[in-house]
């Protein structure tokens, strides 16, 4: 089912009555990057919650930089929309980012976190001068530029060089989006603050997932997450690179099923 609010849009899988997940998606993508993942959770008895963050997809575009804070309260608002007192929340990468600052505005919220191909730190100097390089090549020469530059290093090697469709979906996914959106993301993503002291204080259960051959975030940045995380437990997915849900949809979603079904609701 499609819905729209007034801030961001989203889709959901599986039925209300279930236990409510949030997945949240990837930069520059959108939020059908994890619709293979949200399905085969909904039939596993999930109630899925998948949006499109502020500036992709369907979603309004702000001209300012968005900051990770700004898309957790979106992702509050559709909460409260739906009436979903508590939930866990997943996020890729850029979906991490947010999920940590919704844990920390909103913790009474979060039943479970699932951070994947994520890291807690915040960017360095060169980072953030690569944040905005990323923002001027969005806004000069669009946005098949980002994905042609980008897609070599979030899909595994195996992906790009014999899985055409999937390279031709990632790339028309990353299209779907407008340079304006892609630039305030990534200039929003320069302005996160390091969320590595709030790990210790994180009390719910939570799973850490990287793929094997991610080059964006790597295994011993999840390790670390994982260790600093007193419930936390760690699934490496095999063969895959940083978009886990793409290159392995059914392996990160049984790790994910798995994780949920062995903790506390
Ligand atoms: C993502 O996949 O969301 C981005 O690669 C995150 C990042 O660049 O830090």
């Amino acid at each position: 089912m499609a819905d729209t609010l007034q801030f961001c849009a989203y889709t959901t899988f599986g039925d209300l009555a279930d236990y409510p997940i949030f997945c949240l998606h990837a930069f520059p993508l959108k939020g059908s990057m994890l619709y293979s993942v949200a399905q085969q959770l909904s039939l596993e008895g999930y109630y899925v919650i998948v949006p499109d963050l502020r500036g992709f997809g369907a979603s309004p575009i702000s001209p300012e930089p968005v900051e990770m804070a700004q898309m957790a309260d979106d992702i509050l608002s559709i909460a409260d929309e739906c009436q979903l007192d508590r939930f866990a929340i997943a996020g890729l990468s850029m979906g991490g980012y947010v999920a940590l600052a919704l844990w920390k505005s909103a913790p009474a919220r979060c039943s479970h976190l699932l951070l994947i191909d994520t890291r807690a730190g915040a960017d360095t100097e060169k980072g953030r001068q690569s944040r905005e390089d990323t923002a001027q090549i969005a806004l000069v020469n669009g946005v098949d530029a980002v994905a042609q530059q980008m897609i070599p290093r979030l899909l595994s090697e195996f992906t790009v060089q014999h899985n055409p469709a999937t390279v031709a979906a990632v790339r028309a996914m990353i299209n779907g989006n407008t340079p304006y959106g892609i630039a305030s993301a990534s200039r929003g993503m320069a302005l996160r603050p390091d969320s590595t002291p709030l790990l210790p204080e994180i009390d719910i259960p939570t799973l850490v997932c990287v793929g094997e051959q991610d080059i964006i975030t790597n295994i011993e940045e999840a390790q670390h997450m994982a260790q600093a995380i007193p419930q936390a437990q760690l699934t490496v997915i095999p063969k895959a690179g940083h978009l886990t849900a793409i290159d392995a949809p059914a392996t990160l979603t049984v790790a994910m099923a798995s994780f949920m079904r062995n903790t506390k609701q």
